[in-house]
């Protein structure tokens, strides 16, 4: 069976909305904790908290969509490098869910507001022991490294795309990821009829 010409459109919209998010909220994460007023950092962590949730449900939609739908075909190239990109996408996945999972731990150890919305509080699951600090220490150093493993991989996946996209010119992220490339992938791919030619050279 042949596989599409570019990734499904929830798949692609999802990708531009969480790539916007996740810089604003590593920039949340790191402001919070660096702010000198008390008042300016409850602001921040509150606002961390709650993308950091609409982040996880968006992710958990996303691979939804990766399960229901098919991949496209595989990008031209050596297969060490399709491997690594794999590994890459898959790791930024793990990550995806690794960090709300350890900030949720220090946040029940914070005591924090757990409202996401009105009406919508997420579950103390845990109680924390009054008497031993290991657990949240924990889950600190898993949050702080996995933010910055995060960013590592970000740059070393976005990076190579946009050099396919700029300098190459083959417009791999407007082809296969942006949320309207869906024309152009299947006018490069003889898969639809009746599609004029983008022009490719401007
Ligand atoms: C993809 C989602 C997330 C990313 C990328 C992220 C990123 C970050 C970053 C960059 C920091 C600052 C680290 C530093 O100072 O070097 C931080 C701190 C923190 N984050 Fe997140 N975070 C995410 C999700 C969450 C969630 C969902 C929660 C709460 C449920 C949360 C709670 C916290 C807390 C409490 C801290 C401060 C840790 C401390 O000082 O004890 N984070 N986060
Ligand atoms: C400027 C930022 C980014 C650019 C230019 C970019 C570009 C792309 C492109 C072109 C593809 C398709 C690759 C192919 O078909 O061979 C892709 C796929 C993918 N990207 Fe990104 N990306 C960016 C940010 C991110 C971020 C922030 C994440 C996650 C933290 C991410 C995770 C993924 C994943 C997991 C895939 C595989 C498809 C999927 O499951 O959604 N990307 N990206």
């Amino acid at each position: 069976m042949t596989r599409p010409a570019t990734w499904h459109v929830t798949i692609r919209w999802l990708h531009t909305i969480i790539a916007i998010l996740l810089p604003a909220q590593w920039c949340l994460g790191w402001f919070a904790e660096r702010s000198a007023g008390r008042t300016t950092e409850q602001w921040l962590f509150s606002m961390h908290f709650q993308l950091g949730v609409w982040i996880l449900m968006l992710a958990a939609l996303r691979l939804t969509a990766r399960w229901a739908t098919r991949d496209p075909e595989a990008t031209p190239g050596p297969v060490w490098r399709r491997r690594s990109a794999t590994l890459v996408q898959w790791l930024m996945y793990a990550l995806l869910f690794t960090l709300p999972a350890s900030g949720y731990v220090i946040w029940i150890w914070m005591e924090a507001s757990r409202t996401v919305w009105p009406g919508f509080e997420v579950p103390a699951l845990f109680v924390p022991p009054g008497d031993d600090e290991s657990g949240r220490a924990i889950a600190w150093y898993i949050h702080v490294y996995g933010a910055w493993m995060l960013a590592c991989l970000v740059g070393c996946h976005a990076g190579p795309a946009l050099w396919h996209q700029f300098v190459l010119r083959d417009r791999l992220v407007t082809r296969r990821m942006w949320p309207w490339g869906r024309r152009e992938a299947a006018w490069m791919h003889g898969k639809e009829s009746g599609i004029s030619k983008p022009n490719i050279e401007s």
